[in-house]
Parts: structure tokens; sequence; C-alpha cells
């Protein structure tokens, strides 16, 4: 499926609004001993360069399948059935698997997760981890530098190597942690979780990447460090013109740095708009039904009711008409078309909430 727009960018820089990847109708199953599970069915999402990207939906609605799907990491038993994954110009699902490892994966888009504690090897330093990594990741390095296996026992070259560790002092610094030369010869163990995902912000950052997928990365973190680490993320992100994917069951987060965001419901997208229009004139009922379900002052929560469907046999039609007031007979037949009601915003609906149903 491919896309004239993404076709017309054939090199790695992206301008400032340009689409910088485009996920194009994408089906991902899971086999299961139950059956195949149909976790991403005929997901869309676009994100230009130097936007920040929300990507909300309950959990197990498949934001780290798309994720890890961009990223090539998929499960063993994850199979792509259909559908495409377009980065600055490019078919990621038809780039040969070393050309990914290499070129793509790490270093154009880097990734951030959840879990700040599992993210490093206990047993190696933080200076050590991360110039190891710029060995292979740095922006510096020269696209003949060391391939194959002669690249594995080749040394790391003595000019680069300086480069390098100059720009990860740098980084330190920028990601505010308090003395660059003392962090470098710690364990991973003697940070706390909000500096190790300051860390983990550093490593996605130093490969000067096109897009930055962090998935849910600040949920294992105490609340009132979870804003630092935001706050800290989107100056970074912004400052650099990187693009962030940034997931989360969260909106309150969502809404902190975004500046767009997607819903997913069971393996869906189901709207997508700026964040002024999302929070300000949602249009899908499942949208209005999780920000009603956030907590503000004077006013009664409400659950979103009903259950997420079982992904082995989905909801026909609309996957939300089970737990939906609105639907009517069209609801249960057929998937809702993306109806554009201007400005970037799309929804997936035939009776959307402004109109009587
Ligand atoms: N390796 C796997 N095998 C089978 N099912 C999986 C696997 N990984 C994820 N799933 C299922 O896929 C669905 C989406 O999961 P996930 O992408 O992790 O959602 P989210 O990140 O939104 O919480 C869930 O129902 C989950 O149980
Ligand atoms: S398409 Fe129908 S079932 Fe789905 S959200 Fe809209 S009104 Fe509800
Ligand atoms: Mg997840």
């Amino acid at each position: 499926m491919a896309c004239a727009t993404c076709l017309t960018h054939g090199s790695d820089v992206a301008t400032p609004g340009d689409k910088l990847l485009e996920v194009d109708h994408l089906c991902v199953t899971f086999a299961t001993e139950a059956g195949a599970a149909k976790v991403l069915d005929g997901v869309n999402l676009t994100i230009r360069a130097g936007e920040i990207m929300g990507l909300v939906g309950e959990s197990g609605c498949g934001k780290t399948t798309l994720a890890n799907t961009i990223l090539g990491i998929l499960a063993g038993n994850a199979r792509a059935e259909a559908g495409r994954v377009w980065f600055a110009g490019e078919d990621l699902f038809a780039l040969p698997q070393r050309r990914m490892a290499r070129d793509v994966r790490g270093r154009r888009i880097t990734f951030i997760p959840q879990d700040p504690f599992g993210s490093f090897n206990p047993l190696f330093s933080v200076g050590a981890q991360t110039r190891e990594l710029m060995k292979w990741k740095s922006p510096r390095r020269a696209p003949g530098e060391h391939q194959g296996l002669a690249g594995f026992f080749a040394r790391y070259p003595r000019a680069r190597r300086r480069a390098d560790a100059e720009a990860i002092v740098q980084m330190l610094r920028s990601v505010q942690m308090p003395d660059p030369a003392a962090t470098a010869g710690k364990l991973p163990h003697e940070f706390s979780g909000g500096q190790r995902q300051r860390l983990m912000i550093a490593l996605a950052l130093l490969p000067q990447p096109q897009l930055v997928i962090a998935d849910e990365p600040t949920t294992a973190l105490d609340v009132t460090i979870q804003a630092q680490i935001l706050k800290l993320l989107k100056q970074l992100a912004k400052s650099r013109g990187i693009s962030v994917l940034f997931t989360t069951h969260d909106l309150g987060t969502a809404y902190e740095i975004c500046d767009r965001i997607t819903v997913m419901y069971a393996g869906q997208e189901v709207e997508s708009a700026p964040v002024a229009d999302f929070f300000g004139r949602p249009q899908h009922p499942y949208t209005v039904r999780l920000l009603e379900s956030l907590p503000r002052p004077g006013r009664e929560l409400r659950e979103i009711g009903g259950e997420i469907p079982r992904l082995i046999d989905p909801p026909s039609g609309c996957r939300f008409h089970p737990r939906c007031a609105r639907a009517s007979e069209i609801c249960r037949k057929e998937r809702p078309p993306a109806t554009s009601l201007g400005g970037g915003h799309e929804v997936r609906c035939y009776h959307p909430v402004e109109t009587p149903p």
C-alpha cells in the first residue's frame, strides 16, 4: 500500500511539518493457544517532523505492539499480515534486516522503555554502556565504517571516540545529571528511578534520531518525578526538532507534552486530533468516555463501562459498538471510515458526538 506523499521523501532529512512516519493500514496478529489474536487491525497513524504524537488508549489496546512493529522487534508469535510502515520515505518492511538494525533501529528511531530499572545492564557502568552505544550508533559514524564481522572486531576510531565522549558529557548535562564524570563511573543501581529515566532519555537522544518512541516512559515513576521527566523530554525533543511517539494510558500526561493525540480502541485508531481539539471538541464516543473518566474538581467520575473485547473474536464493524449507547445497525456491520473534520482532526464514527444519533 504505497503512499504517494511518502515516496516523494527520499532523504534522511525531514523539514518541520513533513510527514516523517506513516503507518498505513497495519494489521498484526499474534498466534496464541486460543487462536489468532488480531491485535492491530487496519491501524493508521501519521507523525510529522518535529511533532510529539500521543498514542492513548486503555491497557491492551495495542500501543506497545504498534511501537514494537515500527521498531521491528515484534515477538516471535507475531505476524504483520498487511499494511506498511513508511519512515522518511522508506518502506521499513522492505528494508533488509541488516540495514534496519544498523541505520534505523537505535540510530534514526530510538526508544525509551517503560522500565528504567530493567533497561541497563546492572554489571557495567553507565559510562561503559553509553560508550558502547555510541561505538555503534553515533551520528558521527561514517556510512561505510566497520561493517559486518570486520566491524565486530574493529576498534573504535580515536577521533570519533573523542568527539562522541564530548557529546556524552554534553548530553548528561542536558538531561540534568549533576556531575557527568561521576555519573559515567557509577553502576545503574546507584541511581534513583527518575535519574535512570533521565539517563534513558540521554541514550535515546545521543544518536541524534529523527524519531523517539517513548513507551509509557514515566509509568514506573512517582507522580512528582513524572512531570519533571515529561517536561525534560518535551523540551529536549522540541529544541532538537525530534519527533516523538509517546504512548500512554493516561490522558493527563498526554495533555502535558503532546501536539496531537491519536486514540486507539481494541487494536484500531478511532480519533486523531491536535491536542486543543482533542480535549475541546472530542467527537468519538470512546474519546468522550475516556475524558469523562478523568478526575476533575466538582465533577463525578464516570466509568467507561463494559469490557475491552477479546481480540481473538473481536466485535464486527465498529469494535466499540457493544459499549456504545449510540450504536446503530451500520455500526455493527462495517468499520466506520475516517472522516476529516478539518485542521487535522479525523474521527471514525457513524454518529459522532456532535451529531444526533
Ligand atoms: N506476545 C504476545 N502473544 C500474544 N498476545 C500478546 C502478545 N503481546 C501482546 N499481546 C496481546 O496484545 C494485546 C495488545 O497488547 P499491547 O500492545 O501490550 O497493549 P498496550 O501497550 O496498549 O497495553 C493484548 O491483548 C495483549 O495481551
Ligand atoms: S461507529 Fe457507532 S458504535 Fe462506533 S462509536 Fe460511533 S456510534 Fe458508537
Ligand atoms: Mg504497553
